[in-house]
């Protein structure tokens, strides 16, 4: 990704916001990164990979996602599309067990 590649595609919080956030906030855990924008906490996608930049960053990695932005994108996409599925079906075990 390109540092103004969106790694927060709910939030829309580039990977050089993260990075910013990393060097100046020092969050002690990879969660801190919420504070940046709220990164992270839309459909949880970027999670791991907010994870993997607090690791880079903590071991003393220049902190950058090793995706493309249109695989990045696509794969979300999916991401979100299961976790409808798997909302749904969970509605139906729910209402038809009552
Ligand atoms: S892409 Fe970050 S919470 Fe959805």
């Amino acid at each position: 990704m390109r540092p103004d590649d969106e790694v927060c595609l709910c939030k829309h919080v580039s990977q050089r916001k993260l990075v910013n956030f990393l060097l100046r906030e020092k969050p002690p855990c990879a969660s801190g990164l919420a504070e940046c924008l709220g990164a992270g906490t839309g459909c949880g996608w970027c999670v791991p990979f907010l994870k993997q930049l607090h690791e880079q960053w903590r071991n003393g990695e220049v902190p950058a996602v090793s995706a493309t932005p249109d695989n990045y994108g696509a794969n979300r996409g999916l991401y979100r599309e299961r976790r409808r599925a798997e909302k749904a079906a969970q509605a139906a075990a729910e209402t038809g067990s009552q």
